[in-house]
Order: structure tokens, then C-alpha cells, then sequence
């Protein structure tokens, strides 16, 4: 196997803990001697520790019997390792401490706490370091990491269900459910990919959400943040029970996202009505416009989505992909 290989192992094993090493990065790590896997390890929980340390933990057990020492070993991992104490200790503290004297690094940390400062200290400690391995690959797997830390921002989805004329709910505020079983269902996979749901106060009056992600595999909750001024809240409602919920009364969407600049968030799922919808859309803060049109009208007794003429094109977003859930369109729009 040549490095390209083995890191390309390393991404599959920081895979599977997609949903719940996150808000953080997935990551993976491999110690080899000359070409033979001596230990694997991935970060595998939000808190826990780092893949750095597992793959050494792992290791050490093999102390004696598959290596005499840490200096005969390679370090390769997906991303650079981490500098600071934050919940767990730094990881190039880990390495040095190991004697580990040879370091394969795929790619470097976006976050500037980390970016080449872990590697600079790696150096100034005599270890050998290379940067640079499917960067592309492990980009795309920390999509919304990567996005967080280049932009100083969360990476922003808004998700809305419509029916064939463009509706949101019927005028009445009794719930309605616009789309089929199965739609629904894809929602809960998708909710699960983010760090945290947003709503707005009459969605939370009017249909009494959980807006958790219910999946059968195991996941970091999405937190979920309620925007509202509202002082009559129920908190006793199931929106509230499973999840922790950040109350926001600010009104100004830039700054109520720029507050999640320096918090572990590094995407949020927009599911709310076409008020906040909108007040989001006519910002430059979205990312994605995901929408699940049903084949079925609401007829006139329901909520437009957008004003006459408006679309999701026609507010800087283009398509693209497309595809049937049962009978209904699942369209991902991106920003131009
Ligand atoms: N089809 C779908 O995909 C879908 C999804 C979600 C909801 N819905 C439907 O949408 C209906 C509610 O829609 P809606 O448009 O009335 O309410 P909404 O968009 O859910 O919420 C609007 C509320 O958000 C809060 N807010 C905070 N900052 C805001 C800002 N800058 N601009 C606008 N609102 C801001 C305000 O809460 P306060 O007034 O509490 O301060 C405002 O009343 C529900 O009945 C639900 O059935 C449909």
C-alpha cells in the first residue's frame, strides 16, 4: 500500500463515526511499522479522545510484541493533529510523549487555532512530518468543519416541504403533513447530518414539533435553537424534552449567526414557516435550499412560500440534483 492507501483507510475508519464525533472533525489514524498495520483508531465520540490518541492507546498494547519502541513507528492521520487543550489534551503532546519520530498528516486544520501550528510544534520536536494526501476527499468528508472555519460561519440549510402550488401550510395552523411517509423519513437522515435545528416561535405554537432526528443508529442529537419572543412558551412541549434548546430573541439573523461563530455549531438545519423562511433567504447567510414538493395541491386555503414570482432560482440558488421520493421531488438547491 502506498500513503494514499493507507490515509484513504484511515478516512473509512473515521467514517464510521460520522454522527457522532460531530460537531467535530471525523478523523482516523494508523501507527505502522515499515509497511505493516501495527494499530487503527478513529475519534469516535463528541468529548472523547481524538483518533491520535486512540490509535496510540491501541498501540501500546502491542508494545514488545509487534515493536520494541514508538520511534520504529509511522503516524499517518486524516487530519492535522490538535494543539490545545480543549475537552480532551492536545494530541502533538500525545505523539511526542510516544517517541514517535515520523508523522504522514493528510491534511492541514482549517481552524486557525491549529493550522500548521500543530505541525510547526510536531517539527520543533524532530519529527519528521509530511502534509498533503487526499486533501480533497477529507475535505469533502468534514464538509461542514471545513466550511465553518473557512467562512466564520455555520454552513446554513433551510429545508421546506410544498405542496405542487407552492404552499406551506394550510391558514387555519392546524398541522399539515405536505409530504409522503418516506419523505418524511429522509428528513430524519438529514436532520441527523447537522449540529443543530432552527425554528421560529409560530412553527413551535402551531405544530407542536419534536424536530429531533429519529433514526435507528447512533447520533449526537442536533441541538435545537427556537427563534422567538414569545413570553407565553410552553416549555413542557416535546420540542423542549430531548435536546438541548437555545432561546433567541434577537430579531437581526446576521447577528443572531454570527453567534455561532466561536460555538461548536458548524451547520444548522433551517425548518421553519415561510416568515422566517424568507427573512432568512432575503440574507446572504444560506447555503442550501433543500425543498420537498408533493405532487398534491393545498388549494387556496394555503400559505404561499414565496410571493408571486419568486423562486428558489430567483433567489441566487441553483439546482443541483433532483430526484424522486415515492411520488414526491426531493430538489437540493446551492447558492450561486
Ligand atoms: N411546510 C413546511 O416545511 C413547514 C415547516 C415549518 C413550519 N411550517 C408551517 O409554518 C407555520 C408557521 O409559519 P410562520 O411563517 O408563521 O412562522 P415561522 O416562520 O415558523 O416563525 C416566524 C417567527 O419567527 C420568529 N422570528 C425571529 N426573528 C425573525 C425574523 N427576523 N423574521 C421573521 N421571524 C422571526 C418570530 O417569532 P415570535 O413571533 O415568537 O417572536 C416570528 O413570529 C406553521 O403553522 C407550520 O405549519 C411549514
Amino acid at each position: 500500500m502506498n500513503i494514499e492507501e493507507y490515509i484513504q483507510r484511515a478516512i473509512s475508519l473515521a467514517e464510521t463515526y460520522r454522527y457522532t464525533a460531530k460537531p467535530n472533525p471525523m478523523v482516523g489514524a494508523i501507527l505502522l511499522k515499515d509497511k505493516t498495520i501495527i494499530a487503527e483508531g478513529a475519534h469516535e465520540l463528541f468529548g472523547s479522545n481524538h483518533a491520535e490518541v486512540n490509535v496510540i492507546e491501541s498501540a501500546k498494547k502491542k508494545l514488545g510484541e509487534k515493536f520494541k519502541s514508538f520511534s520504529e513507528l509511522t503516524l499517518i492521520c486524516t487530519l492535522e493533529p490538535c494543539n490545545h487543550r480543549g475537552k480532551t489534551p492536545p494530541c502533538t503532546e500525545a505523539i511526542i510523549n510516544s517517541g514517535i519520530k515520523k508523522v504522514i498528516i493528510g491534511c492541514q486544520d482549517p481552524n486557525s487555532r491549529m493550522s500548521g501550528k500543530s505541525i510547526k510544534k510536531l517539527i520543533e520536536n524532530n519529527i519528521e512530518v509530511k502534509v498533503g494526501f487526499c486533501e480533497n476527499d477529507i475535505k469533502e468528508q468534514n464538509k461542514f468543519f471545513f466550511y465553518k472555519h473557512n467562512n466564520q460561519k455555520p454552513y446554513l440549510t433551510v429545508k421546506i416541504a410544498s405542496s405542487s402550488d407552492g404552499k406551506s401550510h394550510y391558514r387555519n395552523k392546524n398541522r399539515t403533513y405536505i409530504t409522503s411517509v418516506s419523505s418524511r423519513d429522509d428528513v430524519q437522515q438529514l436532520r441527523a447530518q447537522y449540529d443543530a435545528i432552527l425554528t421560529g416561535g409560530n412553527t413551535l405554537i402551531n405544530d407542536n414539533p419534536r424536530m429531533n432526528a429519529r433514526v435507528n443508529f447512533e447520533i449526537n442529537q442536533p441541538k435545537k435553537i427556537l427563534l422567538s419572543n414569545k413570553n407565553n412558551l410552553d416549555i413542557n412541549q416535546q420540542f423542549f424534552q430531548d435536546s438541548q434548546v437555545e432561546i433567541v430573541k434577537e430579531k437581526n439573523l446576521e447577528t443572531v449567526i454570527n453567534n455561532y461563530k466561536n460555538k461548536d455549531y458548524c451547520s444548522i438545519l433551517i425548518e421553519a414557516g415561510p416568515k422566517l423562511v424568507n427573512a432568512f433567504l432575503s440574507t446572504n447567510l444560506v447555503d442550501e435550499v433543500i425543498v420537498y414538493q408533493s405532487p398534491h395541491p393545498l388549494g387556496p386555503n394555503g400559505v404561499d412560500w414565496f410571493n408571486k414570482d419568486i423562486t428558489v432560482e430567483s433567489l441566487g440558488f441553483n439546482l443541483e440534483s433532483s430526484y424522486k421520493i415515492d411520488d414526491d421531488t426531493k430538489k437540493i438547491f446551492l447558492k450561486c
